[in-house]
């Protein structure tokens, strides 16, 4: 009989391709690789939060020596074959509206983790989601890994990235896969960290155009734990994350234009927000803030 006990605590290190607190960024195959062995080392199972994987191939292929002549399929088989399970977030690289799965390569993990599913999301064969979901679900991942979309939709990543560098805004670079990452303590340097810079950043951009993007800083990394004071990470992020298939380039001009009126008025920017309000976890999502 399976044991299950729901507060039992399982060590595992998760893997995030594309990397979005760190600009989109790619995982290479020799890093999953070499992760994987000192993890199997230490006896500590690997997953893959593979919501943007097919962003993660391309990079992989376009970047990665001995990958060039590879197609992204194999080169998704080669990054998952390292990998003891996985999850899905397929709003992102599945292209649909919603839904997700997760994935297991060991039976006794996964029939543990089915009891669950049933309890929390429905049957293991639909966890929750219609029929019409599910098979948009199954053609999003085969048009989600192909190349000539892959390249389409990052190149227009990239697109947004010149315009911005062309305004001398200062971003992450080289460019990611799903989003722009503007480095906000560049952009307000006056704006003291206490006050959230790229949280400020956010709510001028919103003011200026209706663009709507997201703080990648000292809100999402919230409190320790322990002392419960602010954690405040080295870089202050504002990530402006494209949606696939909704936009185009047109839409990439209007959103450099609205944030290069706010470069230009940056200095009138002298005062950042506080915390009106704010969950005891994951505060980022609801927070409420008021200006300084
Ligand atoms: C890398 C990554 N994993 C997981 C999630 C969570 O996805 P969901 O909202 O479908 O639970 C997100 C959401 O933005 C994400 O970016």
């Amino acid at each position: 009989m399976l044991k299950n006990n729901p507060k039992e605590k399982v060590p595992f290190v998760l893997i995030t391709v594309t990397c979005n607190s760190s600009g989109g960024q790619p995982v290479s195959i020799e890093n999953i690789r070499e992760v994987s062995k000192l993890a199997r080392h230490y006896g500590i199972p690997l997953y893959i939060d593979a919501a943007r994987f097919a962003e993660n191939a391309y990079f992989i292929k376009t970047r990665e020596p001995g990958y060039e002549n590879k197609p992204i399929r194999e080169i998704v088989k080669e990054m998952f074959s390292f990998a003891d399970g996985m999850t899905m977030s397929s709003k992102k690289d599945a292209i649909v509206n919603m839904g997700g799965f997760i994935g297991f390569r060991h039976k006794d993990i996964y029939e543990k983790a089915s009891m669950y599913n049933i309890i929390y999301e429905g049957f293991l064969t639909y966890g929750g989601m219609s029929g019409r979901d599910m098979n948009a679900l199954a053609v999003g991942l085969y048009e989600g890994t192909e190349y000539e979309y892959l390249e389409t939709r990052i190149k227009q990543v990239e697109y947004l990235g010149k315009k911005c560098m062309e305004y001398d805004i200062p971003i992450m670079q080289p460019t990611g896969g799903h989003a722009i990452f503007v480095d906000a303590k560049k952009f307000l340097p006056q704006i003291p960290k206490e006050e959230y810079i790229a949280q400020t950043l956010a709510v001028e951009l919103f003011i200026e155009g209706g663009v709507r993007a997201v703080e990648i800083g000292t809100l999402l990394a919230d409190r320790d734990p322990v002392t419960r004071e602010n954690r405040y990470p080295e870089l202050e992020l504002m990530r402006m994350a494209i949606p696939r298939r909704v936009y185009t380039n047109n839409h990439m001009d209007f959103i450099a234009a609205c944030l290069h009126n706010v470069w230009e008025r940056r200095n009138k920017i002298t005062k950042g927000f506080r915390i009106v309000s704010e969950a005891p976890i994951m505060r980022h999502f609801t927070v409420k803030l008021e200006r300084v």
